[in-house]
């Protein structure tokens, strides 16, 4: 079996709700998958949640249930929300499945075999809000913690820690020979500082289970559960093991619960790309390397690292209220409007802000009179002036056309979405701009333009076919309306149909609606 394009995003902290920055690593993760499979690739593209740790534990304590049900019902939001935003994810996996401790535990017990792990006995300062023992540079100047830690206690535990030190020199070698591997190029010198400036500190791999129980216990010591990060991080893993992945060696699928009569399943690690927030790349980066380096396993090929959404300007945060709801912005707007806006407001890797106003202004001016407009006009002319019917090929907006598509094609396979876009919609005004000199309504009055209007009307509707299929792995549903508006047979995924003319002169065109509806109230968010 060839190898798939293998992506995934972030799994998710099962506690609290979805909101806009889970919904745009998400989309983007999304667009990827989508744009590679209309180039033709076969894509495996992964998504989850990530369900053990201290804050699970007390919130399912606070509700009086047991931790697993707290999660399988929120598992069921999540799920909700990634059928909401039309994720194509191949698989959603939860670290509180068999399959995912069954890995885990095989990784840890294989570590633990070969010397990476030692226990030790560390006394410090420990928030249990922040599940982290804090240091003196974690005090205030005034020598207290922050609140934001809750209540702070002096512990004294006996703990297992993974050796990173003996990884530091590889990691930068590796990291500076691979150019590729961290994407923008600014979050991979963060990293290459760091690791140059700092000693990496051995890794607590375990909790005791006295005091947290909802993890994976220890393979080597019941009296322990596993770091939620070693837990998590293993995730990108598991589904590879799980489906027989004939890349991964057989001790990690041992314990798996089909163990024996295990398929082979298609090669899918190393992972092409993890799409992961600024917030948690010191994790991807640095950890989950070391761990492979240290499991023998290959490294994934790249991290592709993207910014951090505020709403006006400030933090998101429930307690003050600063929030965007995807679901209420998809509920009042369409989920196109908000993928579209997304995408097109903020490129892979600096950080952005959510504004009701821009994204309005979005939504009027280039989807509404943008693309809505020109799908509408075309459409309409075609049936009002010809019936419906297409006439002739011609190529005056050829040219225009295939820049655009090379254009659009180049920027979908570097993972540059924005600019995709950008490029897309220069024949989205292009064309406008046609309607507007050309004026066929004009020509519809004076029976000698009869042979100039077919031409006018024959390039308008080829362009909306071919924006159908440029706009798919972001606006599938828009895309896929416009396919229908025309009648056309099969979808918009197919990149390769991309080329002017495949237009039929002599074929009919279908049922025209408003694509986007104009609006001019301030979204409700
Ligand atoms: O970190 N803007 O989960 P998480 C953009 N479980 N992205 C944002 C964001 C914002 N305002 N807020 C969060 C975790 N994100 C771990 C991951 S992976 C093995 C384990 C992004 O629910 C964040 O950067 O806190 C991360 O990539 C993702 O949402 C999940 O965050
Ligand atoms: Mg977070």
């Amino acid at each position: 079996m060839s190898k798939p394009f293998y992506i995934t995003t972030a799994i998710d902290y099962v506690n609290g709700q979805p909101h806009l920055g889970h919904a745009y690593e998400k989309v983007v993760t999304d667009v990827i998958a989508r744009a590679r499979r209309s180039m033709g690739e076969e894509v495996y593209f992964l998504t989850g949640l990530d369900e053990h740790g201290q804050k699970v534990q007390q919130a399912a304590q606070a509700e009086g249930r047991t931790s697993q049900s707290y999660c399988d019902d929120l598992a069921a939001d999540w799920k909700r929300f990634a059928a909401t935003l039309e994720l194509t994810n191949n698989e959603f996996v939860r670290t509180t499945e068999p399959r995912h401790k069954a890995v885990v535990q095989a990784v840890l017990q294989h570590l633990n075999e070969r010397g990476h792990f030692y226990a030790a006995e560390y006394s410090g300062w420990y928030s249990t809000r922040a599940e982290t023992f804090l240091t003196d540079k974690d005090r205030r100047p005034d020598g207290t913690f922050d609140p934001e830690y809750g209540d702070v206690v002096e512990l004294k535990e006996q703990n297992y820690y993974f050796r990173l030190k003996q990884h530091q020199a590889w990691l930068i070698d590796y990291i500076e020979k691979t150019p590729g591997f961290i994407s923008p190029d600014y979050r991979r010198n963060e990293v290459l500082g760091f690791l140059k400036h700092n000693d990496l500190e051995d890794l607590c791999i375990s909790r005791p289970a006295a005091r947290l129980t909802w993890g994976i216990p220890l393979p080597f010591d019941p009296g322990y559960v596993t770091y939620v990060w070693f837990d998590a991080l293993t995730n990108y893993i598991t589904i590879p093991a799980a489906l027989g992945d004939p890349g991964i060696p057989a001790w990690v699928r041992q314990g798996q619960p089909s163990e024996g009569e295990r398929p082979v399943g298609p090669g899918l690690w190393p992972a092409d790309a993890h799409v992961i927030g600024k917030d948690i790349l010191k994790f991807h980066a640095v950890y989950w390397p070391i761990m492979l380096k240290a499991a023998e396993l290959p490294l994934p090929k790249r991290l592709i690292v993207h910014g951090w959404w505020q709403k006006d300007g400030q933090k998101m945060s429930k307690s003050t209220g600063v929030v965007v709801d995807p679901i209420k912005v998809i509920a009042e707007w369409g989920l196109d409007a908000f993928r579209y806006y997304v995408v097109r407001e903020l490129d892979l890797g600096p950080d952005g802000n959510w504004t009701d106003a821009g994204f309005e202004s979005r939504y009027n001016s280039e989807l509404a009179n943008g693309l809505g407009n020109l799908v509408n006009r075309a459409l309409s002319m075609l049936k009002r002036y010809r019936l419906g019917v297409v006439p002739a090929r011609h190529d005056e907006l050829a040219s225009a056309a295939q820049v655009a598509i090379l254009a659009t094609r180049q920027h979908y396979e570097g993972f540059r979405l924005q600019a995709a876009l950008v490029e897309t919609w220069t024949l989205v005004t292009r064309a406008n701009q046609y309607v507007d000199q050309t004026a066929p309504f004009k020509l519809a009055k004076d029976p000698t333009q009869a042979a100039r209007l077919d031409e006018v009307l024959y390039n308008l509707v080829e362009v909306c076919r071919l924006l159908a299929i440029l706009i798919w792995p972001v606006i599938p549903q828009t895309a896929t309306k416009i396919f229908k508006q025309l009648a056309l047979p099969g979808s918009p995924q197919h990149l390769a149909e991309a080329a002017w003319g495949g237009m039929a002169s002599g074929h009919t065109i279908g049922e025209i609606a408003a694509l986007f509806p104009r609006r001019d109230q301030t979204p409700k968010v």
